[in-house]
Parts: structure tokens; sequence; C-alpha cells
């Protein structure tokens, strides 16, 4: 394989409520750039570490009573994990790192959704990252009933949560795209899958200066 002379690093992160089809986009982005020769890592929140995987099995057990405190704190303490022993380094080599999801789910879902104080929530999102920000950050916009309909039928911890409480968790997505524009980039992930990622392509080819057409 002829690798990209391309030495630049890029955190490339994918968010979305459950059922708007981000790993399956993160998925063919991570084919779609290994084939044109980059370096590419993909890791998945909360997990991708021995550590982390082990605390995501707590987290989406749906058996687990979880209080909102303990679920924020144990979500931060995978992604510290995970960004320390994994994302840093790969960034270092100056590999492109995808992520399905980072520390916006934290602030949607246990900041909007739970109602948790969001500056305390991205305080800690900075401390578990120790700053570190995606470069681009990949928003799969999805109406309610259409994610519904897309679920997995066995539902994990969260995905048993109520439907109020995933259009807080939309909402919230929504306004931190638009308080944050330069990096977040809203998709429409109604559409087939091919169309989004057509649309994933562009955004992407854009960031990384690169044709992607084909
Ligand atoms: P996900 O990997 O998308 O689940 P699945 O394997 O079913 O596609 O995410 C796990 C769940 O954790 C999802 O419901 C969102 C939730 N979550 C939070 O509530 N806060 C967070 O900080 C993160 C990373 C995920």
């Amino acid at each position: 394989m002829i690798k990209s002379s391309r030495s630049k690093p890029c955190f490339i992160t994918f968010e979305g409520i459950d059922g708007c089809g981000k790993s399956t986009q993160a998925l063919l982005v991570y084919r779609d750039l290994t084939k044109r020769g980059f370096s590419v890592a993909m890791f998945r929140e909360p997990g991708s570490t021995n550590l982390s995987e082990k605390i995501r099995s707590i987290l989406l057990n749906e058996k687990n009573t979880i209080s909102d405190i303990t679920e924020l704190l144990l979500y931060q303490a995978a992604r510290s994990e995970l960004t320390a022993r994994e994302i840093r380094p790969e960034l270092a080599k100056g590999n492109i790192v995808l992520c399905d999801r980072y520390y916006d789910s934290t602030t949607a879902y246990q900041g909007y959704g739970r109602g948790l104080d969001l500056k305390a929530v991205r305080t800690l999102n900075r401390i578990a990252t120790k700053g570190l920000t995606p470069d681009l950050t990949l928003l799969f916009d999805i109406d309610l009933k259409t994610a519904i309909s897309r679920r997995k039928k066995k539902k994990d911890r969260l995905e048993s949560e109520s439907k109020s409480f995933f259009v807080k968790v939309r909402k919230g997505f929504q306004e931190i795209a638009r308080k944050e524009r330069r990096r977040i980039k809203v998709v429409d992930a109604t559409q087939p899958v091919e169309n989004v990622f057509l649309d994933v392509k562009k955004i992407i080819s854009r960031k990384l200066k690169i044709d992607v057409s084909s």
C-alpha cells in the first residue's frame, strides 16, 4: 500500500442520537481513507481500551441503576483513558483519528438530556481530554421517529430512555452545533446511507484538502 506523504494529524468525531447512523458512516470513512493510503485509527466511545470497554459494559448494561453524576464521571473516566492512551499517541504519529462519539455526546446526553449543569459538564470534558478538541465533528441530525425505526431490537440502558429524553439530547446537539459552526458540521441523516456518505465525503475532503469525489 502506498502511504500518503501527508503527515498532518486530524481528529474527526462522529456524533448524533442513537440510531442516527454515525457508526456506519464512521466505518465507511475509515475504509475510504485507508483505501486512499492514509493511516487511520478508529475508536468508539465509551470504549476502545481495556479499561474503557469495562466501563462501557457497566454503563450500557440495562440491569444497572446508575445515578446521573456517577454516569457522567464514568463516561469521563472512559474518555480520559482513551484520549491519553490511544488518541493522543495516534495524532502524535501524524495519523487521522476517527472517533465514534466524543465529549459532545456528554454535553448532549448528560448535560442537555439529564439536565446536569452544562458548565460543570464542559469543565469535566476539558479535564478528561486535557483540552483535546476535535478538528472536525460531524453531527448526524435525524428526527426521533426515523432514528427509533433504525435501532436494534435489543435496547441497552441508554436506549431504554424515554422519547422526551432523546428530544432533549437532539436539541442539545443542535445547540452545540450552532455554537461551534466552524468545528461542527451538521449532516441530514434522514437520507439514504449513500447520500449521507456523499455529504460526509464532501465535508472531509474540504477539511483534508483532498479530492475524494471518485
Ligand atoms: P453507542 O456506541 O452509540 O451505542 P451503540 O453501540 O448502541 O450504537 O453509545 C453508547 C451510548 O452511550 C449511547 O446511548 C450514547 C451514550 N453516551 C452518553 O450518554 N454520554 C457519552 O459521553 C457518550 C460517549 C455516550
